[in-house]
């Protein structure tokens, strides 16, 4: 997940700043390719650079993280541990009228020719095909953060243990 994240960081528009934080200690193993992992990275990122004014700011951030009944119940997974990978950006954010319609496929606000508005219905499908979700949060004017839970692999759970 890690160096798919570092590989990625040369695909952003030059001007823009990108910081990536995570428990390299704990290093999550995720039950998902390398090509979704990218293809979910890719989407979020590139929709991030697009919402930025120059200069502004993209924080990524990778941690193993436990969900709770109480949360697995609002986010409709099951209780155990996750990759929680947060692309969070300082950009244009999103209108609350629109929010609900994000994940929406062919859900766009760009002009024809340049969004397809596939890139966050393919991000939710695949996360969701890997056993995880998708969340957004965002306020107009100031930014907006993705949210992307995997489960963390079998195997990696046993090797911990
Ligand atoms: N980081 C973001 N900041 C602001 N708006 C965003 C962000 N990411 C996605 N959006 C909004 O969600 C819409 C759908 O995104 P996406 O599915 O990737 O399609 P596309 O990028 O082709 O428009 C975008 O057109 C944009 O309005
Ligand atoms: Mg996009």
């Amino acid at each position: 997940m890690r160096d798919a994240i570092d590989l990625l960081g040369d695909t952003l528009s030059p001007g823009n700043n990108l910081t990536i934080v995570g428990d390299d200690a704990a290093a999550p193993i995720v039950r998902a390719d390398r090509t979704s992992l990218t293809q979910i990275l890719t989407n979020l990122l590139t929709n991030a650079a697009e919402a930025l004014p120059s200069g502004a700011q993209i924080n990524v951030a990778v941690y193993t993280v436990s969900i709770s009944h109480s949360m697995a119940k609002s986010l409709s997974l099951s209780v155990g541990l996750y990759c929680r990978l947060t692309v969070e950006d300082n950009g244009t954010g999103i209108p609350a009228a629109e929010i609900s319609k994000i994940f929406d496929p062919f859900f766009t606000t760009k002009p024809q020719g340049k969004g397809t508005g596939l890139g966050l219905s393919v991000v939710a499908g695949l996360a969701q095909s890997w056993g995880g979700t998708a969340t957004v949060d965002s306020t107009e004017g100031m930014g907006t953060c993705f949210t992307i839970y995997l489960p963390v692999a079998e195997k990696h759970l046993q090797a911990a243990q």
